[in-house]
C-alpha cells in the first residue's frame, strides 16, 4: 500500500537563492502526482527533499504520518539515467536494492526475476546493461526499485531520454504496475501530454523560486491509454498548463536576459 506524504511551509535556500518557495502539499496514499514547471524552478529540489537526499530545507515533511529524517527504506527513487553497475547482469542489477537490505541471496534472485518478468524483461535477466537499449536499461531501473516493495516511488524524469513512443509505452507500464503495488507516486516531467496521460494530479510550479501555480486533479478513467489525450478534459487541460508555462518560461527568459 501507499503512504501519505505531506509537506509542511517546505523550503530550500542554496546560498543567496530562494530555490523553493515555502510549499504546503498534501498527497493521498496510492495516488500519482506530477510535477511540471520550468527549469531550474525546484521540480529535482523538492523530490530529492522527499527522498531524504537533500538536506537543509526549512519547515517539516512526514511521511506516512512519520518526520521524514533521510532515506527510507520503502522509498524508491528512478532518475533520468539508469545507474546499472555496468559489470553486472540485469538480475544482479535488480537485485542491488536488497543486497543492502541483507536479503539472501538465493531469496534476492527469486523477487528480482519476478520484478523483471513485471516489466517485461525476464529473458534478459542473465545480460548485461550493454546489451539492452535505453528503455530496457529504464525497465530495470523500475525493476530495481520494485524489489524493494516501496510504498513511495520518485521518478525525476525518468523516461527524458527516451523517444516519445517509448516514453509513453514504460509511463503506462509504470502506471500499470504502481497501481498492482498501490505505491504513491511524484512524478517529475517536461512533458506536459504524458503529465496528463499519467497522473491523478498535476501540481505546476513557477519559475524560481518554485510554487505551486496550478493544482489540477485528472479526470480520465483509471484504465489509461493514449487514445484518452483526445478526450475533451484531456485536452482542456493540456491547453491550461501549456498556457501557464509558456507564460512562466517567457518570464523566466525574460528575467534571464534582463540579467546578463
Ligand atoms: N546543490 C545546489 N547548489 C546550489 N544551487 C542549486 C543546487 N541544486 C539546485 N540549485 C538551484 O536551485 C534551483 C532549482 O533547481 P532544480 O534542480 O531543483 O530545478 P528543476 O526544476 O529540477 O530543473 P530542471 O527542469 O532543469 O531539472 C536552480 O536555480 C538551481 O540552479
Ligand atoms: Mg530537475
Amino acid at each position: 500500500m501507499g503512504v501519505a506524504v505531506e509537506l509542511h511551509e517546505v523550503d530550500r535556500v542554496y546560498g543567496e537563492v530562494l530555490a523553493l518557495d515555502p510549499t504546503t502539499l498534501s498527497l493521498a496514499p496510492g495516488t500519482f502526482t506530477t510535477l511540471v514547471g520550468p527549469s531550474g524552478c525546484g521540480k529535482s529540489t523538492l523530490l530529492d527533499i522527499v527522498a531524504g537526499l537533500n538536506q537543509g530545507y526549512g519547515g517539516e515533511v512526514l511521511v506516512g504520518g512519520t518526520p521524514l529524517t533521510g532515506p527510507r527504506a520503502h522509498t524508491g527513487v528512478i532518475f533520468q539515467e539508469a545507474a546499472l553497475l555496468p559489470w553486472r547482469t540485469v538480475i544482479d542489477n535488480a537485485a542491488f536494492a536488497l543486497e543492502a537490505q541483507k536479503v539472501p541471496r538465493q531469496k534476492r534472485r527469486e523477487v528480482a526475476f519476478e520484478v523483471l518478468r513485471r516489466v517485461g524483461l525476464s529473458e534478459f535477466a542473465e545480460k548485461y546493461p550493454h546489451q539492452l537499449s535505453g528503455g530496457m536499461r529504464q525497465r530495470v531501473a523500475i525493476a530495481r526499485v520494485l524489489s524493494t516493495e516501496p510504498d513511495l516511488i520518485l521518478a525525476d524524469e525518468p523516461f527524458g531520454a527516451l523517444d516519445e513512443q517509448t516514453r509513453v509505452i514504460l509511463g503506462l507500464e509504470l502506471l500499470r504496475v504502481v497501481r498492482q503495488t498501490g505505491a504513491t507516486v511524484i512524478f517529475v516531467t517536461h512533458s506536459i501530454q504524458e503529465a496528463v496521460l499519467l497522473s491523478d494530479r498535476i501540481l505546476v510550479m513557477s519559475a524560481r523560486p518554485g510554487r505551486v501555480v496550478l493544482d489540477a486533479d485528472v479526470h480520465l478513467p483509471a484504465e489509461r491509454d493514449p487514445s484518452l489525450l483526445a478526450d475533451p478534459h484531456a485536452t482542456e487541460l493540456v491547453e491550461k498548463v501549456w498556457g501557464l508555462l509558456r507564460a512562466e518560461a517567457e518570464e523566466a527568459l525574460t528575467r534571464q536576459g534582463g540579467s546578463v
